[in-house]
């Protein structure tokens, strides 16, 4: 009897481990073999902890699980109380276009065995047979952009660092992933982290790069261990080192852990923090492209970015910039979050409505009281009222109205969610997360939490002042921190004026 139960923190946080016990004891009381699979999860959290019993016709999907409900997976299991049928045919699985996560929850994440039946390898052995500058035009023929958050053509980045002549250039993945509502690149390091390795290894070929660091943080303690087997397994099967399978090429890879402060996600406060500096801003230009790790050209991708890259190798630039609307190619990991009935990880083709997210995929709030307001692309991202849920999920899209996709967090917000103090929470997360380099920020965030409470207050002279200094940290900052907050701030503000009355309707 094979059974899967995920090793992913979030369903480690519901109780996973316990299950995994139970599940364990229940087969030595009555003598059953099994082989329990710590896989990843498949990202349908309000399930979690969710057993998959491998069958005949596929795996059968229980959830959410509870030691209790363990005997039970050894009966008749058609009876069983928390029976969901199969997991791929569960509405949330069918829906999606699994192109970067299609492995994530299937595999054994550390079994390399596992990741090559599952078309594992096959995108990096493509690129073997390809000149690196091949290689950098079938990712830019992908359209594929960064997933960070930024969107910037990851062809275009790598050929700044393949034209780039240098004794030695780097890869660098940003793990840091420090935005609310997001959990992407962790599920995939804990579930898939082969994927990323390859993606690593393709990008270095590419690039001219021989080193590549995981920068990540303490606060993905699974992530780690998972990324670290992984990348030791990988060594020992020489995917990893002087000849990347058999080739002569040489590429390797280590993890470092931040101590998870957000500005650190930044690519030259992550630089400065991976050479073991203070996690400070760096004035671009130069660019990390040009001048990164050490001074040296290196490629600053996010996790997702460089995990969509075997796909794009294996299938081809044509067949992954098939998917997706107008100049957003391909998918994209939406992570939804917040007051919510569905939460979890849903890949799809750019260009759902945000309402069809919302109301379709999510099914509303967990509340049950009406949506009021999502906020996309983490605390930096703007706030959509539902008279926005027409706008196509595509960066353009999201940029004409004022907001930014991101890193593709979505944290939804019931009608009693007040939106004068998720403004504050905006300025009061930057002033704590600003690393100090620039004053607009430094300063402004700070006084943005003093003026708010001064709206809060029942002072409508300073609404005024708010506008002001959001356009002072949005032309004036250094970097996005800084830059974005405005977003949140300004969206709530704009689309929700009466919140920002109240206090002064009260006081008068
Ligand atoms: P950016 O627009 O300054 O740069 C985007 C990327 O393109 C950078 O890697 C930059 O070095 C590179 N680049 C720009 N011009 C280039 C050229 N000519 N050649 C080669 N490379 C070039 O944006 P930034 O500041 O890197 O990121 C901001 C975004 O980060 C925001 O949109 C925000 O959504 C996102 N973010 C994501 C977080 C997360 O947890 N994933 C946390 C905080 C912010
Ligand atoms: Fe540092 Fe904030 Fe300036 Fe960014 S905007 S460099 S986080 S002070």
């Amino acid at each position: 009897m094979k059974i899967y139960l995920p090793l992913d923190s979030a369903a480690v946080a519901l109780g996973a481990d316990d299950i995994a016990e139970a599940i364990t004891a229940e087969a030595q009381k009555r003598g059953v073999a099994i082989t329990l699979i710590r896989n990843g999860s498949r990202g349908m959290v309000w399930l979690e902890p969710m057993a998959e019993v491998a069958t005949e016709d596929g795996r059968l999907a229980f959830g959410p699980m509870t030691p209790e409900d363990v005997p039970a997976l050894f009966d008749d299991l058609a009876a069983h109380p928390k029976a969901l049928g199969l997991t791929e045919e569960l509405d949330w699985m069918k829906r999606q276009t699994r192109l970067t996560f299609a492995r994530c929850g299937v595999v054994d994440p550390t079994s390399l065995h596992d990741y090559e039946l599952h078309h594992g390898l096959k995108g990096l052995k493509r690129a073997l047979g390809m000149t690196p500058a091949a290689i950098v035009q079938e990712v830019t023929d992908s359209g594929l952009r960064g997933r960070g958050g930024a969107g910037f053509p990851t062809g275009i980045k790598w050929k700044t660092v393949h034209d780039a002549r240098a004794s030695q250039k780097y890869i660098v993945c940003n793990a840091d992933e420090g935005d609310s509502a997001t959990f992407a690149d962790r599920m995939l390091m804990e579930g898939d982290p082969f994927t990323l390795i390859e993606g690593m290894a393709i990008a270095g070929i590419a690039v001219g790069a021989t080193k590549g660091y995981i920068y990540t943080r303490s606060e993905y303690p699974i992530a780690i261990t998972q990324m670290q087997k992984a990348i030791e397994v990988a060594r020992a099967a020489g995917i990893l080192g002087p000849r990347v399978l058999g080739s002569d090429h040489a590429f390797d890879m280590e993890v470092r852990v931040g101590a998870g402060a957000y500005v650190c996600g930044e690519e030259t406060s992550l630089l400065n923090s991976l050479e073991g500096k203070r996690g400070v801003v760096r004035a671009k230009p130069p660019l990390p492209a040009l001048q990164g790790f050490m001074g040296k050209p290196t490629v600053v991708n996010n996790v997702i970015s460089l995990a969509s890259v075997p796909v794009i190798m294996d299938r081809g630039a044509a067949f992954y910039k098939n998917f997706g609307m107008g100049r957003s190619h391909g998918t994209m990991a939406l992570q939804i979050a917040g007051n919510v009935k569905f939460g979890g990880l849903f890949e799809t083709a750019f260009g759902l409505s945000l309402g069809e997210i919302v109301n379709e995929i999510a099914g509303g709030t967990a509340s049950g009281r009406p949506v009021k307001a999502v906020q996309v692309g983490g605390p930096l991202g703007a706030w959509f009222p539902t008279s926005l849920f027409d706008t196509p999920f595509t960066y353009e899209d999201f940029a004409a109205k004022d907001g930014l996709i991101g890193h593709a967090g979505l944290t939804i917000a019931d009608d009693s969610t007040d939106m004068l103090k998720m403004a504050r929470f905006a300025m009061e997360f930057c002033a704590i997360e600003s690393c100090g380099k620039c004053t607009p920020c430094r300063i402004g965030a700070v006084r943005g939490v003093e003026t708010l409470d001064r709206v809060a207050a029942g002072d409508p002279s300073a609404l005024p002042l708010v506008a002001d200094l959001c356009n002072t940290m949005k032309s004036g900052s250094l970097c996005a921190l800084g830059g974005f907050t405005p977003y949140p701030v300004m969206s709530a503000l704009t689309h929700f004026p009466d919140d920002f009355a109240t206090a002064k309707a009260a006081a008068e």
